[in-house]
């Protein structure tokens, strides 16, 4: 019998969702004879069953589209914004999977959606997920499909700073995302020649900041650009950012969930203009600040993003084909590999000291603010 594919893509969008949706769709649809149902907006769409039936017509045009056909949300199954409340709807979610005679959910996403996934096979679902961010930090694989096209815009966003900077002798700070990784701004900093990489993983100091500063400043450089990760942090200020508090009834949560359901975003606390102001006082150079924000996540995917996406699609429909379920397929190589849910849920993969990127941006004199 032809097996029943669900898909939804959960978390933030990025570049390179709906090639993933088109590779898995062609490949179940025309190789392997399987039928495609879509669910809406991540696991809020399963759980009020708002589906999409994915087919030739659907699948048709997209390779190149940004964002996401399905729609996304940062909804997880166990709590779940029903009124003003957060119920754990992870029972109607395994109802409307078995309303839907499904073989397997394959669920797009970072490493919240990992986590909301494999609560799902722990409920007797199959899953298959696939590693989606621009912030690269998904565990257990290479890279993430979204990463490339981001680092490629966060890229050329440093090089087209650059000119003003030089122009106006002035710092600039370019912030860009990551979340709690560095991957994307030392990547960027890396490939378009920031002058002062700062990232979550090396707490920085402002003054060590200001002197690579001002060394480029005495041998004639009268401009620097500074890219910081929106995680970065300042050496000391670690303890305090720690987003797991506990609140007086002793509960251990996020500090910053009790307005706002969606736990993926640090709050913007103006970190970045306060950073620019201190340069500013200790080099008496003129400095002004540059968010990139969602630029780095909208519009078409790169040439590597779509390759990356359609090679993960693709052997995504082969693995539901032979019946591999409860793992991430992760990108290893050239290759694709299956990994056990249980090995990527509750890890983050952050940049190792010891990467070969940290060295080769020491080597170049960039400044890592340590
Ligand atoms: O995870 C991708 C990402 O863009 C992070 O880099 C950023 O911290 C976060 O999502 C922003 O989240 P939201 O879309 O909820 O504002």
């Amino acid at each position: 019998m032809n097996k029943h594919v669900g898909v939804l893509t959960a978390g933030g969008d990025c570049p390179g969702l709906n090639a993933v949706l088109r590779g898995i769709g062609k490949a179940a649809l025309e190789y392997f004879d399987m039928q495609v149902i879509g669910f809406r907006d991540g696991f809020r769409g399963l759980m009020e069953d708002r589906t999409e039936r994915l087919d030739g017509n659907t699948l048709s045009g997209i390779l190149t589209l940004g964002g996401t056909i399905l729609g996304t949300s940062r909804d997880k199954p166990h709590r779940m914004p029903v009124g003003d409340k957060l119920l754990d709807m992870t029972d109607v979610i395994v109802n409307n999977y078995k309303r839907h005679h499904l073989d397997v959910l394959v669920c797009l996403g970072g490493g919240g959606t990992q986590k909301s996934a494999y609560r799902l096979k722990e409920k007797g679902l199959n899953i298959i997920t696939l590693p989606k961010t621009i912030d690269n930090d998904v565990a257990m694989t290479d890279v993430t499909f979204g990463f490339d096209t981001a680092l490629t815009i966060a890229t050329e966003a440093i090089d087209r700073l650059h000119s003003t900077a030089h122009s106006h002798h002035r710092i600039v700070v370019v912030e860009i995302m990551g979340h709690k990784a560095g991957w994307l701004a030392l990547g960027a900093g890396i490939a378009g020649g920031a002058d002062v990489i700062l990232i979550p993983e090396i707490p920085y100091d402002v003054n060590r900041v200001a002197e690579a500063i001002l060394t480029r400043s005495r041998s004639g450089k009268h401009f620097s650009i500074v890219a910081v990760a929106e995680g970065a942090l300042p050496k000391g200020a670690e303890a305090d950012s720690d987003d797991v508090k506990k609140d007086k009834k002793g509960d251990k949560r996020k500090a910053d969930k009790k307005k706002n359901p969606s736990d993926n975003e640090p709050e913007p606390d103006g970190k970045t203009m306060r950073l620019a102001r201190q340069l500013e006082e200790l080099t008496r150079l003129e400095s002004r600040v540059t968010i990139l924000g969602y630029l780095q996540r909208g519009g078409t995917p790169s040439a590597g993003d779509r390759l990356l996406a359609t090679r993960l699609g693709t052997a995504c429909a082969a693995l539901i084909n032979e019946g591999t379920y409860g793992v991430m397929l992760a990108a290893r190589g050239d290759r694709t590999e299956p990994v056990a849910l249980e090995e990527v849920v509750g890890k983050r993969k952050t940049v190792p000291l010891d990467h070969p990127w940290i060295e080769s941006a020491r080597r170049v004199g960039t400044s890592l603010g340590d």
